[in-house]
C-alpha cells in the first residue's frame, strides 16, 4: 500500500479521486495486466500535462482514466481501465462519469477513440461515432521509398499547424515530445506529410500520420516501419482501405478496431481525410 493512503473504512471501492505520480508503477501494471502497450513515459505524460483519475482499493488503483486537453476545446479521454476482476461492477462507468464532469467544468469537449468493450459504456453516457479505426501489428524493416528524411526543430510549427487540422484541436507539446522519443520522425521533403511514432512496452507505435494525399501518406508509413526494429503497431483511419493494403503486402495483421467517438456530437472536428494513423488511442 502507498503510505499516504488510508485504508478503506468499507469493503466499497471509494470514490474516483485524481491519482499523484506516485501511483505510476501501479498505473503502468494495470495497463501491463492488460496487455497494453503503454510506457512509463506514456503514463508521466498524462500525470504531468492531464489528469489521471483512479478508483483505488487499499491504496492500489483497480480502475483508471486520463483527461488531457488538445488545445482549448476538446478534452481527449484515455487509459480507461478497470482490472481483470473488477469488470462488469460499473467502476468504469463511475470514473468515466469523472472524467466528464473534469470536461463539462472545462468547457471542452470529450472526444475518444473506444475499444469494443468501452463502447459499451460510453454508448449509454451519450458518446456518438465519429469514424473507424483498426489496430495493425507486424515488423519493422524493409525497404522504404526515398523522399523523406528526419524531422528537426525547425519542422515542428508546420507539423504542429498540420495536426491540429487533420485532429481538429492543437497538440504542439505532445508532438515535439513524440519527435524527441526515438521513435520515427519523419516529414515528406516536399512538406506534404509527417510521421512520428513513440516506443512502447510491446511494440513502437507508429502514428500520428497526416497527409495531404494517400501516395505521401503511404511513403511516409513505408519509411518508418522501414526505420524500426522489431514489432510495430499503426491505428489506420478505416477510411483509407488502400493502406490497409499496403500493411497487409508488408506482413501486418489488423487486431482489433476502435471507434472514434464524442460526447454528445456526431460530426468530426478537423479533416479526418488527412488523418491516416492516431497517435494511439490513448492521445487521438
Ligand atoms: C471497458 C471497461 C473499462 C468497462 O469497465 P466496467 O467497470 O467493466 O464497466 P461497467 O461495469 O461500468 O459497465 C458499464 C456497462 O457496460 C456493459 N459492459 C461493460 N463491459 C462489457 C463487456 N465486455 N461486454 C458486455 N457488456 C459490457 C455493462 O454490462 C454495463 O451495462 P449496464 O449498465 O447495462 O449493466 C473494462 O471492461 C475494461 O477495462 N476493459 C478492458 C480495457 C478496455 O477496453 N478499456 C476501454 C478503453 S476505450
Amino acid at each position: 500500500m502507498a503510505p499516504t493512503e488510508p485504508a478503506p473504512l468499507t469493503p466499497h471501492a471509494p470514490a474516483p479521486h485524481a491519482l499523484a505520480p506516485h501511483a505510476l508503477d501501479d498505473c503502468r501494471a494495470l495497463s501491463a495486466e492488460a496487455g497494453w502497450n503503454q510506457t512509463a513515459a506514456d503514463w508521466m505524460t498524462f500525470f504531468r500535462s492531464g489528469t489521471v483519475f483512479g478508483i483505488t482499493e487499499g491504496g492500489t488503483p483497480v480502475a483508471t482514466g486520463a483527461v488531457i486537453a488538445h488545445g482549448p476545446r476538446v478534452a481527449w479521454i484515455g487509459m480507461v481501465l478497470v482490472r481483470g476482476d473488477r469488470r462488469g461492477g460499473g467502476l468504469g462507468t463511475q470514473i468515466l462519469k469523472v472524467c466528464l464532469d473534469h470536461c463539462r467544468a472545462r468547457g471542452l469537449l470529450p472526444v475518444l477513440d473506444a475499444t469494443p468493450a468501452g463502447e459499451r459504456v460510453y454508448r449509454p453516457l451519450g458518446f456518438l461515432p465519429w469514424f473507424g479505426l483498426t489496430r495493425w501489428d507486424g515488423a519493422g524493416g524493409g525497404r522504404a521509398a526515398g523522399g523523406m528524411r528526419n524531422i528537426g526543430p525547425a519542422d515542428l510549427p508546420r507539423i504542429a499547424e498540420a495536426d491540429a487540422a487533420a485532429l481538429g484541436a492543437p497538440r504542439p507539446a505532445l508532438l515535439a515530445g513524440l519527435a524527441a522519443s526515438g521513435a520515427p520522425a519523419l516529414i515528406a521533403e516536399a512538406g506534404s506529410g509527417f510521421a512520428l511514432g513513440r516506443p512502447g512496452r510491446i511494440a513502437t507505435q507508429i502514428g500520428p500520420v497526416v497527409a495531404e494525399d494517400e501516395s505521401t501518406a503511404a511513403r511516409l508509413i513505408e519509411a518508418a516501419i522501414a526505420a524500426v526494429s522489431g514489432p510495430v503497431i499503426i491505428d489506420l483511419a478505416d477510411h483509407h482501405a488502400g493502406l490497409a493494403d499496403l500493411l497487409r503486402a508488408r506482413g501486418f495483421t489488423p487486431r482489433r478496431p476502435f471507434l472514434r467517438m464524442a460526447l454528445a456530437q456526431a460530426t468530426p472536428l478537423g479533416t479526418p481525410a488527412h488523418l491516416y494513423a492516431a497517435a494511439g488511442p490513448e492521445f487521438g
